[in-house]
């Protein structure tokens, strides 16, 4: 990937979250494209209007928190149905969601939970990411999900599972560098490392938000993913390293909490445009494979 192809590059977007959502809709924002929650709009009539209205002027990006796909008992295909009526309104460039779980017989827990990472799960993961891209009639992109805990049963590591999955199904990836850094702050591994472990091919997305440090009750440092926070610096060099090796992304900023004025979340996201740049400066660099 040449410094060249860098600069065009998409540059980096933003996440849309309601109370953004006015501005937004004016037209004026000057974000270069949006990622929005779904679940946000599918029981709000206004809320759908003025993502519609902010369609017009941005590109727009769906990133789901409400797709099970690793709940065994099959995905909830009411909201799915509902989930492809936006999609075909919106046309967005790329839907996505998390590996985790969040559903189990029709009752919806507020909290993405962790799978863990052995042929069964695999079964069931990839089976539900077939329905949602033949329901959705498009590719998915499935991110890695911030952890705290793994499974003792797991018999792949998260990367070589993701891979798989990819491999499986056709989905693409979807790689929040934040929780790349935060999962192995917690669980004791290299994030370069990780980030070497994922198929580059299949990245199609990158993430960057920030976390907040607190510790567990035996006194132990945990970092929580809680979108609340600037990026931290050690992220910003996992970043580069991410850009690298997948080659230039579309890479978004994603806020929720404590959520600031929409030119802070522009200003992080010119940061990430200048990274991007900084490292591909001074010449061509191949995809690793
Ligand atoms: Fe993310």
């Amino acid at each position: 990937m040449s410094r060249e192809d860098a600069v065009n590059a998409l540059p980096t977007g933003v996440g849309l979250r309601l109370p953004h959502l006015a501005e937004v809709a004016a037209g004026t924002s000057g974000a270069a494209w949006l990622e929005a929650h779904p679940e946000n709009f599918l029981a709000n009539p206004h809320a759908r209007e003025l993502l519609l209205r902010a369609r017009h002027d941005h590109p727009i990006a769906l990133h789901t928190v409400g797709v099970s796909v690793g709940t065994a008992t099959g995905l909830d295909r009411s909201h799915l149905a509902r989930l492809r009526a936006l999609v075909d309104e919106l046309d967005p460039f790329l839907v996505s969601g998390h590996l985790a779980w969040s559903t189990h017989n029709g009752i919806y827990l507020n909290d993405l939970l962790p799978i863990p990472y052995d042929d069964d799960a695999l079964r069931v993961v990839a089976a539900n990411v077939h329905e949602v891209q033949e329901v959705l009639r498009r590719c998915y992109v499935v991110e890695n999900p911030a952890s705290y805990v793994a499974f003792s049963t797991s018999t792949r590591a998260e990367t070589d599972f993701l891979a798989e999955l990819a491999s499986r199904t056709g989905c693409k990836l979807l790689c929040d560098v934040s929780n790349a850094y935060l999962s192995a702050a917690n669980l004791g591994y290299d994030a370069y490392e990780y980030i070497n472990g994922l198929p580059a091919d299949a990245v199609a997305e990158l993430h960057l938000g920030g976390f907040t440090r607190e510790t567990d009750d035996a006194g132990a440092p945990v970092l929580i993913d809680t979108h609340a926070a600037a990026i931290d610096e050690p992220v910003w060099k996992l970043y580069a390293h991410a850009m690298r090796r997948f080659g230039p992304q579309p890479t978004l900023i994603e806020w929720d909490s404590a959520l600031p004025a929409f030119a802070q979340l522009l200003s992080e996201a010119e940061r990430a445009d200048f990274v991007t740049h900084a490292t591909f400066e001074g010449g061509a660099h191949a995809r690793a494979g």
